[in-house]
């Protein structure tokens, strides 16, 4: 069999990659000019404001990202929805049964019980939990953003205290999401061993096939169109096994 070590498998096409680019820049405006307001009193946010061009500037480019941060949403889910009813797309990011059982046998894997960890598939359960993550908190900042921008309109039709506490929600989801992303996020795509010094999938839309049959052995296993077993039989390890050379890559 020829060395594969080096083969890489396409992951991702330019519409994949190109929105991610799009959501993690304006991600970051919108954490840079919110949070400079929320936290108002340091001193980096004076500096932010004050670059941007005063606080009047820094809120239109504030609503200006939440437009275009709503735009992506809702293209991301109409593409979604045209695509696994029109064009046969699987629906590999709904959340099943087996993330569930997944979640377990890798818990029974890091305490040395196993050898191997969960056979996963395309998205495994760590990524569908941060894709769902960022839809719902997603949700719930374009419709919190939506009552402070226009609190007005929204009292005629909707009790007051409803203003008071979309500030709460949409102020507190805000630091939650950024230290999701800053934490989480960060960690698993630079810092983590399996991927440092960075997991270049979303910019190369490529990932190797070693990351794969770690990763993702059932949907490679779907590609090559041979047994699961044949993929991952040199990759059952056990995580601290002191005579296997290969308890690092786990
Ligand atoms: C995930 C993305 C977002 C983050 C991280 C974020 C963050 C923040 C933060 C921290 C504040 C300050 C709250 C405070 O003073 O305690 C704020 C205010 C505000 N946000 Fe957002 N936001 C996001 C999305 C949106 C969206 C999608 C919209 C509009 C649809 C929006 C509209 C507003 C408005 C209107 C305010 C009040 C300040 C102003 O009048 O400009 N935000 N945001």
């Amino acid at each position: 069999m020829a060395n594969k070590s080096h083969v890489f498998i396409k992951r991702f096409g330019i519409g994949r990659i190109v929105e991610h680019q799009a959501n993690a820049l304006v991600f970051t405006l919108l954490v840079i000019t919110g949070l400079s307001q929320r936290f108002h009193e340091y001193k980096a946010s004076h500096w932010i404001i004050k670059t941007i061009g005063g606080v009047d500037t820094l809120r239109v480019v504030h609503r200006a990202s939440g437009i275009i941060f709503a735009l992506l949403i809702v293209v991301h889910i109409a593409v979604g929805i045209y695509g696994i009813m029109k064009k046969r797309w699987p629906a590999a990011m709904m959340v099943n049964v087996n993330d569930f059982l997944n979640a377990m046998e890798n818990m029974r894997y890091y305490f040395g019980i196993t050898n191997h960890p969960a056979l996963c598939d395309r998205y495994d359960y760590k990524q569908k939990f941060e894709y769902w993550g960022v839809i719902a908190g997603g949700f719930l900042m374009i419709s919190t953003g939506l009552v402070l921008w226009f609190p007005v309109n929204v009292a005629r039709f909707l009790p007051g205290e409803v203003i008071p506490a979309a500030k709460a929600a949409h102020s507190n989801e805000a630091l939650l999401a950024f230290l999701v992303i800053v934490t989480w996020h960060i960690y698993n795509s630079i810092f983590s061993p399996e991927v440092f010094p960075l997991d270049t999938a979303i910019f190369t839309g490529k990932i190797s096939r070693e990351r794969m049959v770690h990763e993702h052995p059932l949907e490679l296993a779907r590609i090559e169109n041979v047994p699961v077993e044949e993929i991952v039989k040199h990759h059952h390890t056990h995580p601290i096994d002191p005579g296997s050379n290969q308890g690092g890559e786990a």
